[in-house]
């Protein structure tokens, strides 16, 4: 596990949002960088890039170097076996005051990478990003501070073509104070951060329907079959901080993200979150430091919300295969697992489970296959 360092502490949820990031670009970097043939070009972008609230002298704390670490480190993983990548970064920062520390940083820590730096509002470079990016492959990264310039229409433009995984930081936490206040300037921010046009967002809505909502109107938006999200918690409360949606075409995508979410909001998060209430625990009673208790194996809300999407799994495989339908197993779990927090794993030993109970058949499984691939399908035990 990677060791959390000083610097984020009190501010542990953004250690969870660097890890997530940098374990996805880790994989996404490493297989995009894999196909063969002439050069691949490879895109980073970082559309509220900071440096924010870094603490690192280093500014290994940021989402800079995160991203710039992970496309040299799959290029040179890459170059060992003789594949050519081509790395590109593009970075936008509004702050005035914050930009010329990160034309700097990025330059300096660029590496193999050509960096790109926009001064100003993520919205009046869209364009310019999206033709520079072109057909490429790219990952993009929109972390804004709260929701105000990060409106819908500017991340469905970007997200709309091929090859693009987006990744998005909804500050729900934040959303949640203000989502039903009525002042004219808040309901215009609202509307163009879900992509309203004319209509407000629906009153009252809960955390789920909130981000059912979003992902919605994301698919909507950006036109992308396959949108998902996973909750960082606030490292002391049993809360959501933020939520990290993840949207591309792929439903590789939602695999990928399932699987960094186990491990990074479940596994890791358990010991980050123990650690970080023992230290809230000394500093308001001024005792010396104890050794933290023991961390559970998995994080407690996400094991909640894990155990209670495992019942989704029955409820969806079971309307898949209603009516006679017998859909391959490649069209019945990319819809699930961008709902549900389980890993693809997850998902097959449940429905290997059902089969086992007799409430579904899977054919095409050889009697030697001890799971299941995409292309077999699923049925009714009297179909
Ligand atoms: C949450 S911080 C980014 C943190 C960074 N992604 C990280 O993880 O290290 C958001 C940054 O976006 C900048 N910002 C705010 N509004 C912006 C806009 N409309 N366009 C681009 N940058 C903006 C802020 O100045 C701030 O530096």
């Amino acid at each position: 596990m990677r060791e959390m360092g000083e610097e984020y502490h009190g501010r542990e949820q953004t250690w969870l949002k660097h890890r997530v990031l940098e374990e996805y670009l880790a994989a996404w970097s490493h297989k995009l960088g894999s196909i063969p043939g002439p050069a691949v070009h490879l895109w980073y972008v970082d559309v509220f890039a900071g440096p924010w609230e870094s603490q690192h002298e280093a500014r290994a704390d940021t989402s800079i170097a995160i991203g710039l670490r992970a496309l040299n480190e799959a290029a040179q993983t890459w170059a060992k076996k003789g594949h050519k990548i081509q790395l590109h970064a593009a970075f936008v920062e509004k702050n005035p005051r914050s930009f010329p520390g990160l034309d700097s940083f990025a330059r300096a820590a660029a590496g193999a990478v050509t960096v790109h730096t926009f001064e100003g509002a993520f919205g009046d470079h869209v364009d310019a990003i999206d033709r520079l990016v072109g057909a490429d492959p790219a990952f993009i990264f929109v972390d804004p501070t709260g929701w105000d310039g990060a409106a819908l229409r500017f991340i469905g433009k970007l997200g709309r073509r091929d090859r693009r995984d987006v990744m998005i930081n909804v500050m729900y936490d934040h959303i949640n104070r203000f989502k039903d206040d009525q002042r004219d300037f808040l309901r215009r921010q609202m509307r163009d951060f879900f992509g309203l046009d004319d209509a407000d967002l629906p009153a009252g809505m809960s955390e789920d329907e909130l981000m059912t909502f979003y992902r919605q109107r994301l698919r909507e938006e950006s036109r992308v079959p396959w949108v998902a999200d996973l909750a960082v918690p606030v490292p002391t409360k049993e809360r959501t901080k933020f939520r990290l949606v993840v949207a591309g075409r792929h439903p590789k995508v939602v695999d990928l993200f399932r699987t960094v979410e186990a491990k990074v909001i479940g596994k890791e998060a358990a010991q980050v979150r123990v650690d970080a209430r023992a230290r809230a625990d000394e500093s308001k009673s001024g005792q010396l430091p104890l050794l933290s208790p023991p961390a559970p194996p998995e994080d407690t809300s996400y094991r909640d919300r894990r155990q209670s999407d495992l019942d989704l799994v029955r409820q969806r495989t079971l309307a898949a295969i209603a009516d006679g339908r017998q859909p391959h197993f490649r069209d019945v779990w990319p819809p699930i697992l961008c709902e549900a927090h389980l890993t693809l794993h997850d998902l097959k030993v449940a429905v290997l489970e059902l089969e086992r109970a007799g409430t579904l058949r899977v054919i095409g499984r050889g009697p030697r296959e001890r799971t299941i691939h995409d292309e077999h399908r699923l049925a009714s035990p009297t179909d």
